[in-house]
């Protein structure tokens, strides 16, 4: 299967390793900037691929079946819809965009085009997460009290001055948008997907450089009568101290911890099915940085989903969902009121000025 690469920046070796792991043909590769590009091709032994700085090109020459799409957060949508139009799929780094209109094009041209839209939420790939969600589907928490999910995480000047468009409303949002997304992803699937109602503070305390926020504090209702808390941080001291996502049933009480959900901390069930030792010890991976082992396997599942006109695990409505669950956040927590779901229109540039 043909595949390009877009943007082939700090996450592009995820991407890179990906598809090579997944034995995709790498057709082409594009970034605004030839040196970045250079580097990377030669780095991952790609010297040979198509190199390109404007994706329109690349699309009309080399004819990808799938792209991913790697570029700053604000880009993505208007890369994505061209993708798209040219009848490829594609694979759309998170956030899938940065507003509620943006997600639902994108979705919706999918459709149209009979294309695959893949959100790349690659933590739900984690070992540790895929048994904790097969027990939810085999019904073994019973009925779902609450769950909760922590980043609490460290990004300093350094990581903002390297690329100067994270912080800003217009290309990216704050450390819930970027960095604590995943494992809102992660509750939001957990606890049942449809939200009722959001109520949550945001501030900006360590990062004065930035536009948008450096914390995050939510408590969501769940349709189905649980509740959700989020903690999302890049202010710990003095680097990443973990990702926790804990779920509570009426039968059941699961932590997973790790610096980004890769390992069970907690795991006990009425049903004693399984030896909650031998799943800590199983479930359980330790990969060298945050971005974990999820790409590989989400890479296979939108090949096998091409290959078999299905919808990919992860689709452009998982990417809509948990998008619109940090944009209640900001807009409850802007507007110091309960916001109710579903959003039908709202940006992170509702938000300019906002810690101004
Ligand atoms: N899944 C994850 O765990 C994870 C981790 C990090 C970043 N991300 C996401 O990946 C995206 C990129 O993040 P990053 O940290 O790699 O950023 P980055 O700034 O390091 O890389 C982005 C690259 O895109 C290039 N680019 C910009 N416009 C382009 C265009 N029109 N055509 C081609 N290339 C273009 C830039 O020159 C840059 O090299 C963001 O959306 C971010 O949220 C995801």
């Amino acid at each position: 299967m043909k595949y390009a690469l877009i943007g082939c920046g700090r996450i592009s070796p995820n991407h890179i390793e990906a598809a090579k792991n997944n034995n995709l043909e790498i057709v082409a590769m594009c970034d605004i900037i030839p040196e970045i590009i250079q580097e990377k091709s030669e780095k991952f032994g790609l010297a040979y691929v198509k190199k390109y700085t404007d994706y329109k090109e690349l699309l009309v020459n080399e004819k990808p079946e799938l792209v991913a799409i790697a570029t700053e957060s604000g880009k993505h949508a208007t890369i994505a819809l061209d993708c798209i139009e040219a009848g490829c799929n594609v694979i759309i780094e998170k956030p899938i965009a940065l507003s509620i209109a943006d997600a639902q094009a994108i979705i919706d041209a999918g459709k149209r085009k009979g294309v695959l839209v893949c959100a790349n939420h690659q933590n739900r790939f984690n070992k540790s997460v895929q048994y904790i969600r097969k027990a939810l589907d085999a019904g073994r928490f019973g009925k779902l009290s609450h769950g909760a999910a922590h980043i609490r995480w460290n990004r300093g000047a350094s990581y903002y001055t390297q690329a100067p468009w994270r912080g800003t409303w217009i290309q990216d949002g704050g450390c819930l948008m970027n960095q604590c997304i995943h494992n809102i992803d992660l509750l939001r699937w957990m606890m049942g997907d449809d939200i009722e109602e959001v109520m949550a503070y945001t501030d900006q305390i360590e990062h004065p450089y930035l536009e948008a926020e450096d914390l995050g504090m939510a408590l969501v209702k769940f349709k189905n009568g649980s509740y959700g808390l989020i903690e999302g941080t890049t202010n710990v001291y003095p680097k990443n101290l973990e990702e926790t996502l804990y779920i509570f049933g009426q039968n059941g009480t699961v932590k997973a911890g790790g610096t980004s959900d890769n390992i069970i901390e907690e795991w006990s069930f009425a049903d004693k099915l399984d030896d909650p030792e031998y799943v800590k010890a199983t479930y359980h991976e330790n990969p060298p940085n945050v971005y974990g082992f999820g790409h590989t396997p989400l890479y296979a599942d939108v090949i096998h989903a091409i290959e078999n006109g299905r919808e990919p695990y992860v689709d452009g409505e998982a990417g809509k969902r948990a998008l619109e669950l940090v944009l209640a956040i900001y807009k409850s927590a802007a507007e110091h009121r309960p916001v109710k779901l579903p959003l039908t229109a709202c940006s992170t540039m509702d938000f300019v000025g906002r810690f101004d």
